[in-house]
């Protein structure tokens, strides 16, 4: 199971693959990408990063109502008026995902364990020890052939959320990734010139 993909191919062709085939990932795949996300770093090497695979189909549908549940008044005005065709091609691979998470493989959700009860916007304090370990995982997804895309609006009832995945109330529920075999091929992000976001020194 070895990754037989530079460093670069990776990172510069890791898009967001939301059209996932149903065929079932060998778990030992599973594991090989969350050993990958815990290698990542943070804050005071806190490691309180925790990972549930949820491969379930009754608890895999509750986590896709969730997503549709907040998904679809988000996007409903952009579906009806699409900006751009780039836009209308996005919205329809996110329309996909909503009508067929419960049937991808596994829906792989990140969270933060804190040492104490959280809610409402502290929820989010400690995110930042998560994302490093998610975009591990988006790497290491696309150099095994799985598609991934990383998802939160399905995250947005946090409440909702531990009673699905039945979490403690220290846990911040922080990114759900679906995972499998994609459907279409990978292909290169496209994103603004260095450019255009970087300055050396200071900014003007
Ligand atoms: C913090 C964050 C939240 C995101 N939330 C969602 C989401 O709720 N639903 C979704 O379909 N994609 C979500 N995405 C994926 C982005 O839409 C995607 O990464 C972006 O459009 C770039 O896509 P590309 O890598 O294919 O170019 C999220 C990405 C990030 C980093």
């Amino acid at each position: 199971m070895s990754e037989q993909i530079t460093l670069d191919e990776a990172i510069y062709n890791c898009r967001a693959m939301r059209k996932i085939k149903p065929e079932t990932i060998p778990e030992e795949k599973l594991i090989r990408l969350i050993d990958a996300a815990n290698q990542a770093p943070s804050g005071s090497n806190s490691q309180r990063a925790r990972w549930v695979v949820v491969r379930d189909p009754e608890i895999k549908k509750k986590l896709s109502d969730q997503n549709r549940k907040h998904g679809e008044p988000y996007i409903a005005e952009d579906v009806k008026n699409p900006k751009n065709a780039k836009q209308k091609r996005l919205l329809e691979a996110v329309v996909w995902q909503m009508d067929h998470m419960h049937e991808i493989p596994a829906l792989i959700v990140a969270c933060f364990e804190y040492p104490e009860k959280v809610e409402g916007i502290h929820v989010y304090r400690q995110a930042g020890s998560v994302w490093p370990g998610i975009q591990n995982l988006l790497l290491t997804a696309r150099a095994l052939g799985l598609g991934a895309a990383p998802t939160t609006l399905s995250l947005r009832d946090q409440g909702a959320i531990r009673d699905i995945l039945n979490l403690p109330d220290t846990f911040a529920a922080l990114c759900l990734i679906p995972v499998g075999y994609p459907m279409g091929k990978f292909g290169p992000v496209t994103r603004k010139p260095v450019s255009d976001i970087m300055r050396f020194d200071t900014w003007d």
